[in-house]
């Protein structure tokens, strides 16, 4: 009989069995040996026994460390007093009767197990033996049956899994792009889809009504923990939906997802917010729900007093807004220093604050009359020993900000707790946003997405005063503070999407040159269609419950876009550029 190390239990007593695996831990003890063997299922405790058989014995004394085994053995109930309650296989061991070193292993640069120390390049250098630490197996697993859950659910509701390139035109999602240069077309490059839309789209004009597929994208921009430079989508579009249908079924699918994996049931239907609604409450498009310690504006209360920061901001437009630190009214100079530091890197100036104390004691009340003093308390539903703090700036700032402090005061007061899952929806994001850098608008999620219906007469008669009051047919789906996914209706009509090309300020020929095809496709009977990508390690790494994607992506780049494994990227041969046109000239 075949049996994986961890399944093996007390119900097999008396049987023999053969296993495989790589030795966790061998312990001599007097005359016997006993080697922890593990597999993907789990370990077990085999035993050699020097009168039993005194050849695999001693074969058994030249066992190290993740060594790969073979062996066979009757399975017996562990002698009274020691069984070990932590392990699955704990009230059994086997006694070997067989015995093969199927391979050996070097001195290990790190222990194979849970809690460790080495270094995430270390570890992602010997990635393998990584992966073999249950704790990332379990991960690996999970990610699976996510996966699996997924299609299974899309494909009884009738949805077609159908490949769309990887090497092809870059479609506009807001990053760099990754090229690939065309040996047969000299100067000519391939880029890596940042994600399929303009092809799922497509599919939708062919007939193909439920599109759904899970697919690698590729994204050249800075790296953070919930950012990898290839990462995974589940990617969907259905067509004759209204944006009702599309959230409906992702909701219900989300349900099926976190029943199947997790055996949680989710509450229905998700919470939905306006984008303006989370912004002026969270300061943040993507808050985390699962506690409440919202952003309030106080511009209108603190307009009466004499403190020229506050007044400056909001006479330059911006806005005053606070968060209630509750309870630490006890913060230390040192505490509130680290603070201002903290917000400074989102370009505030400074942090005001009031703490609670027998009064208000504040570097500030002196420029406030009691009452707004009064006020502002109240506003902030302030008590007896809480911490007040403030921004006042651009709104952008401001926002950034307290959604910052927001999220370190969830933590540092104990808000949030573990297993708890709180989906919302944003909608109704405005379709423009200004990029100061390029001093520019651009589309906010991007210029295939549909306007809101009650604005599409506002948008057709389109002049650029009213670019900043149009609102998108879009909607992300965001857990526990990290946007899992977005989508939207998308454009069906061409004199639509050429007015919006034209509020976007690019040329017909542009346009046409950069997505052509697509173009052409919507004056072939377009049907009207929508849909949403889902990103599939944010939503396994929450899963999971780790912080990082990396740990449920089984080979992961690091924070420089570099794959310590096999060292990519690297340095070509001369041969290779050659065949390429290419010529090198690395500017440092
Ligand atoms: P969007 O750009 O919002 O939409 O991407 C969808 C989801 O993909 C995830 N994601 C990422 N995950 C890891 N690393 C990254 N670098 C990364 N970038 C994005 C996020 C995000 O919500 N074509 C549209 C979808 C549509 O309109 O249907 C799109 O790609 O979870
Ligand atoms: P100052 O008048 O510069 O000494 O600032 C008095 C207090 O206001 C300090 O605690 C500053 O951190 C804070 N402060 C300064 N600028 C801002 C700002 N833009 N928003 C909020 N607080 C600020």
């Amino acid at each position: 009989m075949n049996k994986g190390c961890g399944e093996i239990r007390a119900s097999d007593i008396g049987s023999t069995i053969t296993i495989h695996g790589w030795t966790n831990r061998r312990r001599d003890h007097g005359g016997l040996i006993f080697i922890d063997l593990r597999d993907r299922s789990g370990v077990v405790q085999v035993v050699f026994n020097p009168e039993i058989d005194a050849e695999i014995h001693k074969t058994a004394h030249e066992i190290r460390n993740e060594y790969v085994l073979e062996a066979k053995g009757e399975v017996r109930k562990r002698p009274e007093g020691t069984e070990n309650l932590l392990i699955a296989t704990g009230q059994v061991e086997i006694i070997a009767r067989e015995l093969t070193i199927l391979n050996e292993c070097k001195p290990l640069p790190f222990m194979v197990e849970d809690e460790t120390d080495a270094s995430e390049f270390l570890r992602l250098k010997h990635r393998y033996l990584d992966l073999r630490r249950p704790i990332i197996q379990k991960n690996i697993i999970l990610r699976h049956e996510t996966t699996k859950v997924i299609r299974e659910y899309l494909n009884s509701q009738g949805f077609l899994d159908i490949e769309t390139p990887v090497l092809t035109k870059s479609t506009p999602e807001g990053a760099r792009d990754y090229l690939v240069p065309s040996r047969t077309n000299p100067g000519h490059f391939y880029a890596l889809p940042q994600s399929p839309q303009l092809f799922k789209q497509i599919l939708m004009v062919s007939g193909f009504e439920k599109y759904y597929q899970i697919v690698k994208c590729f994204r050249d921009e800075d790296l953070r923990a919930d950012r990898q430079p290839e990462f995974t989508q589940v990617d969907l579009e259905m067509s004759f939906v209204k944006r009702e249908d599309v959230m409906t079924m992702v909701e219900d699918m989300m349900k099926k997802v976190f029943m199947d994996v997790l055996g949680t049931e989710l509450k229905e239907p998700f919470q939905r917010l306006t984008y303006n609604e989370v912004l002026d409450r969270f300061g943040t498009d993507k808050p985390d729900l699962r506690f409440s310690l919202e952003l309030k504006d106080v511009g209108d209360i603190v307009k009466d007093s004499s403190f020229k920061v506050f007044l400056g901001a909001l006479s330059d437009g911006g806005r005053v807004k606070g968060i209630n630190a509750k309870g630490l009214a006890d913060y230390s100079r040192k505490e509130l220093d680290d603070l201002t530091d903290e917000v400074k890197t989102f370009g505030a100036k400074g942090l005001a604050w009031i703490k609670i104390k027998n009064g208000f004691e504040s570097p500030i009340a002196k420029f406030f009359p009691e009452q707004t003093l009064k006020l502002i308390a109240k506003k902030l539903e302030a008590e007896e020993g809480d911490l007040l703090l403030f921004v006042a700036d651009k709104e952008r700032i401001v926002n950034d900000s307290l959604a910052r402090l927001r999220n370190e005061f969830g933590k540092r007061l104990n808000l949030i707790k573990d297993d708890m899952y709180n989906f919302l929806w944003v909608t109704d994001f405005p379709l423009f946003e200004w990029n100061d850098e390029e001093k520019r608008y651009e589309a906010m999620h991007h210029p295939f997405t549909s306007p809101m219906e009650e604005d599409m007469e506002l948008f057709l008669k389109g002049g650029n005063e009213s670019i900043p009051k149009l609102r998108a047919q879009a909607y992300d789906i965001v857990l526990n503070g990290y946007e899992i996914g977005g989508g939207s209706i998308r454009i069906y009509k061409k004199e639509v999407q050429d007015k919006m090309f034209e509020l976007l300020n690019i040329s017909s020929e542009d346009a046409n040159s950069k997505f052509g095809f697509l173009l052409e496709a919507l004056e072939y009977g377009a049907p009207p269609h929508g849909g949403l990508a889902l990103g599939l390690d944010r939503l396994v790494m929450i899963l999971a419950g780790v912080q990082s994607i990396r740990d449920v992506i089984a080979f992961p780049k690091t924070q420089k876009a570099v794959c310590p494994l096999s060292n990519a990227p690297s340095t070509v041969d001369e041969k290779q550029l050659k065949e390429l046109n290419i010529k090198l000239d690395i500017v440092e």
